[in-house]
C-alpha cells in the first residue's frame, strides 16, 4: 500500500513511517519544505521519500495527518484537490491546549478529525487513529491497541490495515464523532507519563473477543 503521512518529519510521523516501512509499505512523507527537513530523518533506519504536501499524496490512496492542530488548515488547504476520491484520510490529530499539552481545546466540530472532515467535505473519506500511541515508544510489539472511527466503513477498515501493519490490534470504536473520545485520551495519557514519570503510556482494551 502506498502511504503518505503529513507531517511525516514529526515525532509521530516517525513511529508510524518506520514501522510501515518495516512492514514493507511505500511511504512518502508530506513536508511544507521538503529540501529543509530532508536532513531531519538522515538518521532513519530506511531512507524514506520527502515531498511537498501536495505530491506526496498524489500517488496514495491512504493518507495520514499528523500535524499540530494549528497546521491542519494549511495541511488539508495544500492537499484537498489532489486527494484520490476513492481515499482514505487518516487523522491522528490532537487539539491540545496551547502550552498545556495535559489539556485539550475541541474544535467547534467536535473534534479535530470531524474538522478535518468538514474541511474535506465529502472528497474522501475520514478516519481518526494513533491517538493513543507514543511518538516516545521505542519498540512496537507491546499488547497496545490502536482505538479508531470513521465516517465510513472503508475509512475504518483502513485504519485497521495501519494498525495491522504496525503489527497491533486495531479497535473499531465506531462513527467518526468517537474522535471527540479518542483525541482527549491522549492529555490523559501525557498526565500519566508525567504522574507516574514514563516516557510513554498506552491503551489496551480487555474483553473483546478474540
Ligand atoms: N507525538 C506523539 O506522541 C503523538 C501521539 C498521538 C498523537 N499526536 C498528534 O499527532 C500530531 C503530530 O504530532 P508530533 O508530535 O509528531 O508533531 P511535531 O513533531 O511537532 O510536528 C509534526 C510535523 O508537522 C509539521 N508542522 C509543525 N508545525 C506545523 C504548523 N504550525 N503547520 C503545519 N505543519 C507543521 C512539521 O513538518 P514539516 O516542517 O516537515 O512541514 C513537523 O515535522 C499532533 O496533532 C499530535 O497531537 C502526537
Amino acid at each position: 500500500m502506498q502511504i503518505a503521512i503529513l507531517g511525516g518529519t514529526g515525532h509521530l510521523g516517525r513511529r508510524l513511517a518506520e514501522g510501515f516501512l518495516r512492514a514493507g509499505h511505500d511511504v512518502v512523507l508530506g513536508s511544507r519544505d521538503p529540501a529543509a527537513t530532508r536532513q531531519k530523518i538522515a538518521d532513519w533506519a530506511q531512507p524514506c521519500e520527502v515531498r511537498h504536501h501536495a505530491q506526496a499524496v498524489a500517488e496514495a490512496r491512504t493518507v495520514v495527518v499528523a500535524v499540530p492542530f494549528e497546521g491542519v488548515d494549511a495541511t488539508i488547504a495544500a492537499v484537498r484537490e489532489h486527494l484520490h476520491p476513492q481515499g482514505v484520510l487518516v487523522s491522528a490529530v490532537v487539539p491540545l491546549a496551547a502550552g498545556h499539552p495535559t489539556q485539550i481545546a475541541l474544535p467547534s466540530e467536535g473534534s479535530a478529525a470531524e474538522h478535518i472532515a468538514a474541511l474535506v467535505d465529502g472528497k474522501v473519506a475520514v478516519a481518526a487513529a494513533f491517538h493513543t500511541l507514543s511518538a516516545a515508544r521505542e519498540t512496537e510489539g507491546e499488547a497496545e491497541d490502536v482505538l479508531y472511527c470513521g465516517n465510513t466503513s472503508q475509512a475504518r477498515q483502513q485504519a485497521a490495515a495501519l494498525a495491522g501493519a504496525l503489527g497491533l490490534r486495531g479497535v473499531d470504536c465506531g462513527p467518526l464523532r468517537m474522535a471527540r473520545t479518542l483525541e482527549q485520551m491522549t492529555p490523559l495519557l501525557i498526565g500519566l507519563n508525567q504522574r507516574y514519570h514514563v516516557r510513554a503510556t498506552g491503551i489496551r482494551i480487555t474483553g473483546l473477543p478474540r
